[in-house]
Order: C-alpha cells, then sequence, then structure tokens
C-alpha cells in the first residue's frame, strides 16, 4: 500500500474517496465541516433526513456533492465528543472501508485528525490508519472454489495532518502500521487454515519462506531424531500419537551486531484433540487455532524483518500435532525433559507446556536478554479475563510492565497475573519432579508456574493468548493478536518509536 500524507482540505482533494466523521447531537468533525460549507448544507441536510448517523461502525457514502473534487464522500458516524480512542478510531475507518469495500475505489484520503482523536500522536494515528486499512482489506477465501468477488483496488492512502511539521511522523507511523498489518494477516493465515493443511511441517516451511524473502533472517527447522538428541523427550512425549512429524522452528533475525537477542517462543500445536486425554466434540475445529502462539511470533518476526529494526529477534516454534493412537503419551506417562526435571504427565491435554519447557530451555543457548513465550495455553485464562486482555506473567516486574505498556500503546492490551510458590506447589508429583497439571483452581497460574520452573536465571514473560488469538461464532476467524502488542514492544525496545 503506498501512503502519502497531506495538509489539503477534504472538500479539495481529487481522490477516489474522502473520509469524514460527524458527532452525536449534530456535532461535525473538521473534514465534515469543510466538505458542509464546501457544499451548501450537504452533510446537515442528510443527518436531518437521517441518512447520516452519528453512531459509531455506521457509514453513508455521498456521491458527486456539488463543490467537492472527490466522487465520494464517506461520512462515518463517531459517537460522543471526545471519547473517541484509538480503538474506535479503527472501527470508524473499518465502517467507512466496508461501505466502499464494493466499489472500484483506488484511492482514500482520512480526513479524521487529531482533533478528532483523542489521548494519541501524529505518529500513532497514522499507524492505526495503516492497521485499520490491512485489516479491512483482509480475506481468507483461499479454501473457497469458484470465483470471490474481488476486494477493492486499493492502492494510495491518504492522511490527512493538521501542519507539515506532523508529516514525516506521520510517514513513519504509516509504514510501521503497514509492517504490523502485514505480520497481522501472516498470523491470521495460518491461523484461519485448516489443520490438514497447516501443519508441523507447514509452519516450517513458512519459516523458511519468509527467510528466503528477508535479508538478515535465517530460519533452521529440527526434526524429530535432532530433538531426540537433545533431549526434548518432554516436547517429543506429544507428538507420539500422531503420524505428522514435529518440527523445531528456530528463525533469527540479525538487526545489530553484538547485542543479546530477545526470544520469542510460540505455541505451534497445529491441532489440540486432547490426546488420550480426549476433549469433548463441540467446537473441537477450533483447536487449529492452537498454533496461534506460533503464527503470531512469526508474524511479529515478518513485521520486523520488514521493518529492518535495528534489533536481534530470535523465534523458536516448537509445532507438533496432539493426538490420540496406540502410541500415543497416556495418563501417568513420566518424560524427562530436555532441562532433566522429570515430568509425571496426568492429562495429555495440558501439551502445550510439555512443548514449550523444551522450546525455552533449547533458547538457553541464545543467552536472551528477555524471552517471550506466546501461546494459547488455558481455557482457565479465558474464564479469567475473557477475550479482552492477554494475560502477562512474568518473572521480571520490569518486563511485565513494558509489556503491559506497549500492549496499551499498540491497543492490544493484556492484563498482569501473578505467579508464586502458592500455585507452584500445586504441580507437585508424587513420582517425579512435578505433574504437568495443577488443579482447577488458578489454571493460567499454574500453567505459568510449571513454565516458570524453566526460565531460572533468565529475563521471562509467559503470554497466554487462549481468549484473545481468535473468535467463535459467527465472525469465527484468528485475530493476529499480539502481534501488535509484541511489535510495540520490540519498536520501543530498538528506539525505533518517535
Ligand atoms: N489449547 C488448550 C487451551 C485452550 C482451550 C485454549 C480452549 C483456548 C480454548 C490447552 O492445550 C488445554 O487443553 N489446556 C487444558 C489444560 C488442563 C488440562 C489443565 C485446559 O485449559 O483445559
Ligand atoms: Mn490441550
Ligand atoms: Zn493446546
Amino acid at each position: 500500500m503506498d501512503y502519502f500524507t497531506t495538509t489539503s482540505k477534504a472538500s479539495n482533494k481529487a481522490i477516489d474517496c474522502v473520509i469524514v466523521g460527524v458527532y452525536d447531537r449534530g456535532k461535525l468533525g473538521a473534514g465534515a465541516a469543510d466538505i458542509d460549507s464546501a457544499s451548501g448544507g450537504a452533510i446537515r441536510r442528510h443527518i436531518k433526513s437521517g441518512d447520516i448517523s452519528s453512531e459509531l461502525g455506521r457509514c453513508f457514502v455521498l456521491t458527486d456533492v456539488a463543490g467537492i473534487r472527490s466522487p465520494r464522500v464517506a461520512v462515518v458516524g463517531l459517537g460522543k465528543v471526545g471519547a473517541l480512542d484509538l480503538g474506535k478510531f479503527r472501527r470508524a475507518l473499518s465502517a467507512a472501508l466496508d461501505a466502499i469495500s464494493r466499489s472500484k475505489t483506488r484511492g482514500i484520503l482520512n480526513c479524521l485528525t487529531l482533533e478528532d482523536v483523542s489521548g494519541t500522536d501524529s505518529y500513532y494515528l497514522a499507524r492505526h490508519t495503516a492497521q485499520a486499512v490491512g485489516e479491512s482489506l483482509y480475506r481468507f477465501t483461499e479454501m473457497k472454489s469458484g470465483r470471490q468477488t474481488p476486494p477493492m483496488p486499493l492502492k494510495k492512502v491518504g492522511i490527512a495532518v493538521a501542519k507539515r511539521g506532523d508529516a514525516a511522523k506521520s510517514m513513519r507511523g504509516a509504514e510501521h502500521g503497514d509492517a504490523i498489518a502485514s505480520g497481522i494477516s501472516l498470523a491470521k493465515d495460518l491461523g484461519n487454515l485448516p489443520p490438514n493443511v497447516c501443519t508441523p511441517s507447514y509452519l516450517a516451511r513458512t519459516a523458511q519462506k519468509l527467510a528466503r524473502n528477508h535479508m538478515n533472517l535465517h530460519t533452521r527447522v529440527l526434526n524429530e531424531t535432532e530433538m531426540k538428541r537433545l533431549g526434548m523427550h518432554s516436547l517429543l512425549s506429544v507428538t507420539a500419537g500422531t503420524k505428522e512429524p514435529a518440527r523445531l522452528i528456530v528463525m533469527q533475525y540479525k538487526g545489530k551486531t553484538g547485542q543479546k537477542p530477545v526470544v520469542l517462543v510460540g505455541k505451534g500445536v497445529t491441532f489440540d484433540s486432547g490426546g488420550i486425554s480426549l476433549k469433548p466434540g463441540p467446537a473441537m475445529d477450533e483447536m487449529k487455532f492452537d498454533m496461534c502462539g506460533a503464527a503470531t511470533v512469526i508474524g511479529t518476526m515478518l513485521a520486523v524483518a520488514k521493518l529492518r529494526l535495528p534489533i536481534n529477534v530470535n523465534v523458536v516454534v516448537p509445532a507438533v500435532e496432539n493426538l490420540p493412537s496406540g502410541k500415543a503419551t497416556k495418563p501417568g506417562d513420566i518424560v524427562r525433559s530436555m532441562s532433566g526435571q522429570t515430568i509425571e504427565i496426568l492429562n495429555t491435554d495440558a501439551e502445550g507446556r510439555l512443548i514449550l519447557c523444551d522450546a525455552l530451555t533449547y533458547s538457553r543457548r541464545f543467552k536472551p536478554d528477555a524471552i517471550i513465550d506466546v501461546a494459547t495455553l488455558t481455557g482457565a485464562c479465558v474464564v479469567a479475563l475473557g477475550h479482552h486482555r492477554t494475560a502477562v506473567m512474568s518473572n521480571n516486574d520490569d518486563l511485565s510492565q513494558s509489556v503491559v505498556a506497549a500492549g496499551i500503546s499498540a491497543d492490544d492490551r493484556g492484563w498482569p497475573m501473578p505467579l508464586g510458590d502458592e500455585w507452584a506447589l500445586q504441580l507437585k508429583s508424587n513420582f517425579a519432579d512435578m505433574a504437568n497439571v495443577g488443579g482447577r483452581d488458578g489454571g493460567a497460574i499454574t500453567a505459568g508456574c510449571f513454565l516458570g520452573k524453566f526460565t531460572d536465571g533468565m529475563n521471562w514473560a509467559h503470554l497466554d493468548i487462549a481468549g484473545t488469538a481468535w473468535k467463535s461464532g459467527k465472525q469465527k476467524g484468528a485475530t493476529g493478536r499480539p502481534v501488535p502488542m509484541l511489535t510495540e514492544f520490540l519498536l520501543a525496545r530498538c528506539g525505533a518509536l518517535p
């Protein structure tokens, strides 16, 4: 997508569509006021007639308005004056893009400015513009046969700025937003693909393809024999029941010499049936999304590589399928993890932690400055936080705070949850060093504590994205979260934010 900034007025820009907004009680945003006066009151007339609504998420498109150079004016509802935050801004913009999505619009100019959106700056406004554009254009039609209605041929997106001085910051925001949108799209694609296509090998091939297309990015893929040699018996116990071979995907991006990397570890269970501790039937298809941790760390890597950030980032993805069979791991089996600690597997459905613990141990070789794992780890996390916040657990308060802060700036929010010996004690086993489950109570936290037994001495944070990685119901699909949060964290860490 091509982005540009302009100080020209909404009424005066020759472009396929301009986007302006109206608030409750007939208050017009700056762009709408300009259109209204240049057109002799077209906007107010349509408010009166009820065509234009101030309700957030509604949009009415005026065409060929006298006195306006653009053939389309998309008028979106912005709700209450002063209440438009970045999330609502993205929704308003999406409403406009939806409204013109069947048209032949090739260029748009967004005339919602800092005057309209509260508590932000020109960098973030442009970044969220680009993100909204990317998300609105996203389609997943790969698996549908027959002709699909093509998406609108949008090529140019303009961002109205109040003064010339804002242009550079806006352009940087748009560039970052565009890269984040690519990362989100890739993560969504991987998540949405069916589990018979998106296998561990498919994830590995995707990572290898990214490395071919980007400078400074290398991918190495380990097979089961290599993992066995490393002693990853915990990871391998999860893949025992399936014919689909497991993979350990290791990506390394080098943007700076002589600096310890940030390591991102993503849970890559391409289908989680529960194994011998079989899950109930309803909605089991959604367990194809159990690789969204992997998808989002790979998506974040794409954003980093596209922006050529001056930072070192490694991605480690343990990728497996969790199925029952005559060869599958049984409740009661005890395995030795790569760390040497033994694990009694009381429930084969608590498999995420079994692959992550070996991936975390493997990651020690990189001497990470910080290590963050991302996983659709527990149903208990969904009970605790619903679908609105990613759970953030950490053994380091500074790290936890910067991750949570990144989520706020990126409008992809997390919420801190505790770790502690009280919960860790629930993992006691009579037969091994630990059990892989700690009972129902505090299930998201005991899962975090399990991983904490493998991160001693590292600055580590754990993101449980079980509630945020995908949507169910009519809008079923991957969300791409937390690509924005993770990318923001890395942008802040390497000083790339204005
Ligand atoms: N992938 C699931 C977690 C999950 C379930 C995420 C539903 C989103 C929606 C994970 O592997 C799992 O099955 N966890 C178990 C753990 C339990 C056996 C301790 C769970 O949450 O039920
Ligand atoms: Mn499971
Ligand atoms: Zn799982």
